[in-house]
């Protein structure tokens, strides 16, 4: 009976653990199998908007901070006719910058090969007021 009662406050001590304690509470999401988003808080708000005109799979393939994401999505409403995402900014960018963060790893088990380095990509067209 000591065991149990022991057993029983190990696993109550256990449950309680935070998420974050060996961060891979991102990693805690089920991944959708048709957008390859992670399911964490946000992400319809993301499959809804991000897949209209390139593969939301280019998200996984991306990762940084809010700055990041920020004007990665404003390259897009100023040079790629992406509409100004008005409210859903800022749970946009939250879900983006939690759970594509500048470290992430890209997970292999969905692309076939690396990306290439940013150095050997073309140039990003010019936003209209930059033509020449
Ligand atoms: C109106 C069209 C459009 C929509 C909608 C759109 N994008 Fe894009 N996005 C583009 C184009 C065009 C490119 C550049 C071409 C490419 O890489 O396929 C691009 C590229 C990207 C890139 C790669 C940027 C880089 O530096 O290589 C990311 C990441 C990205 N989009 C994320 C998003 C996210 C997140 C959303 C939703 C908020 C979104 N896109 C919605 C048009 C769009």
């Amino acid at each position: 009976m000591k065991r149990l009662l022991y057993l029983v406050a190990l696993s109550g001590l256990l449950s309680g653990l935070p998420a974050q304690a060996n961060d891979t509470n991102v990693k805690q999401y089920p991944v959708d199998k048709q957008s390859g988003l992670i399911m964490a808080p946000g992400w319809e708000l993301v499959n809804y908007q991000c897949n209209a005109c390139h593969s939301s799979l280019i998200i996984p393939q991306n990762g940084g901070d809010e700055a990041f994401w920020r004007e990665t999505i404003q390259w897009m409403i100023d040079t790629q006719g992406l509409w100004d995402l008005s409210e859903t900014w800022d749970p946009v960018l939250q879900y983006l910058s939690t759970n594509y963060p500048a470290s992430s790893d890209i997970p292999m088990d969905i692309f076939r090969r690396l990306p290439l380095e940013s150095d050997a990509l073309p140039e990003k067209p010019a936003t209209p007021g930059e033509k020449g």
